[in-house]
């Protein structure tokens, strides 16, 4: 197929451009390169050995998106485009419900007048909210979120399931991620943030290289084993082909929305990354043990049954290689991609 992949550039969209290649699909990108590097794109290539055409352009331009819809073939569309940062939406909701609302509705207009009816979209844990059980099924409801970010995944979820009510011809995919981390064993792309990292694998990548002194753990306090926080972190590279099963069980089905877990269905404490990555990079990771940061819940993972049965996906690497793929990108690029 071609597959247009909107956030194409980024960390998630990277990863899911080379195994989408690798499963024969011709890929198109679409990134506005507002929290991606350009020089990612060469090393796209060098990784697929294919040309990957790049579209610059911010998926709110409605008439941008209409005219690459009106110029290029496109079959499906996985869209990961968006704004990501939790924090950073409390600070700024209007510009997160605008970006990651706006682009969506953009892009499924373009896709419906155009015929392109299959849809693969980036949803997150967190649109469980706070009172779910652990693990984490599909069918839970009400789904919540306590940010303004997760709250645009809830919304976008629900706009996607109402669309998909009246248009027999869409078939979407909404991915619920856990927590994604790892990079290509090649170590040519990998996590880039830009400015001091939210998440916690980055951030311990950057401690390992240098960049920073000490990690703060947030919280010591939770009833947990060891006091720390316990998510399910899930390689990217697993995630990736979590996408591509995904795209071709809805090319093949006739069920109009489906919703799968992408995540291991086992929790790991921040104590036990640490150590993980320790133990893979060799280094010393200095930490102390701070208050805990507002929003985060003590323990979550998934239930990947429902991804296991349907689309024959289950994760395949453990924490380790997690761990040693994240150093081997970071260690290779230090700063992350150049300028
Ligand atoms: N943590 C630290 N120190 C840090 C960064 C994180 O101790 O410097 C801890 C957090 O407190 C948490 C754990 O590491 O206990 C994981 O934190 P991340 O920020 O890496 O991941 P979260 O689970 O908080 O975030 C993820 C996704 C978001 C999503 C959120 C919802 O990255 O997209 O889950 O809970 F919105």
């Amino acid at each position: 197929m071609r597959v247009l992949v909107s956030g194409g550039a980024g960390y998630i969209g990277s990863h899911t451009v080379v195994q989408l290649v690798a499963a024969g699909h011709e890929v198109l990108v679409v990134d506005s390169f507002a929290n991606a590097k350009p020089a990612v794109v060469g090393r796209l290539e060098t990784l697929t050995g294919a040309a990957i055409p790049v579209h610059a352009f911010d998926l709110t331009d409605h008439e941008k998106t209409e005219r690459l819809f009106a110029q290029e073939p496109i079959d499906a569309v996985v869209h990961f485009a968006g704004l990501k940062a939790v924090g950073e939406s409390v600070q700024r909701p209007l510009d997160y419900y605008e970006n990651n609302l706006e682009s969506t509705f953009s892009l499924v207009r373009a896709m419906r007048r155009h015929g392109c009816g299959l849809l693969v979209f980036s949803s997150s844990a967190t649109v469980y909210g706070d009172h779910a059980p652990v693990p984490y099924v599909e069918d839970y409801e009400p789904l919540s979120a306590s940010s303004p970010y997760g709250r645009t995944k809830v919304m976008i979820e629900q706009v996607l399931r109402d669309v998909a009510h009246i248009d027999e011809g869409l078939r979407v995919a909404l991915l619920r991620y856990f927590n994604p981390v790892g990079a290509h064993p090649s170590g040519t792309i990998g996590e880039d943030p830009q400015g001091v990292p939210n998440n916690l694998m980055p951030f311990v990548a950057q401690v390992a290289v240098g960049r920073r002194e000490r990690l703060e753990v947030f919280g010591g306090d939770y009833p947990t084993a060891d006091g720390t926080c316990e998510r399910d972190y899930i390689h990217v590279e697993d995630l990736a082909a979590g996408h591509v099963a995904a795209l071709s069980w809805i090319a093949t089905h006739d069920r109009r929305v489906s919703t799968w877990n992408l995540g291991g269905g086992r929790g790991t404490s921040v104590l036990q990354l640490v150590a993980a990555f320790e133990r893979a990079s060799g280094r010393t990771i200095p930490y102390a043990i701070v208050g805990r940061r507002a929003g985060d819940l003590p323990a979550f993972w998934a239930d990947p049954t429902l991804a296991r049965e349907e689309l024959g996906w289950q994760t395949t690497r453990t924490v380790e290689e997690m761990c040693a793929d994240t150093w081997r990108w970071q260690r290779a690029n230090p700063q992350g991609y150049p300028d």
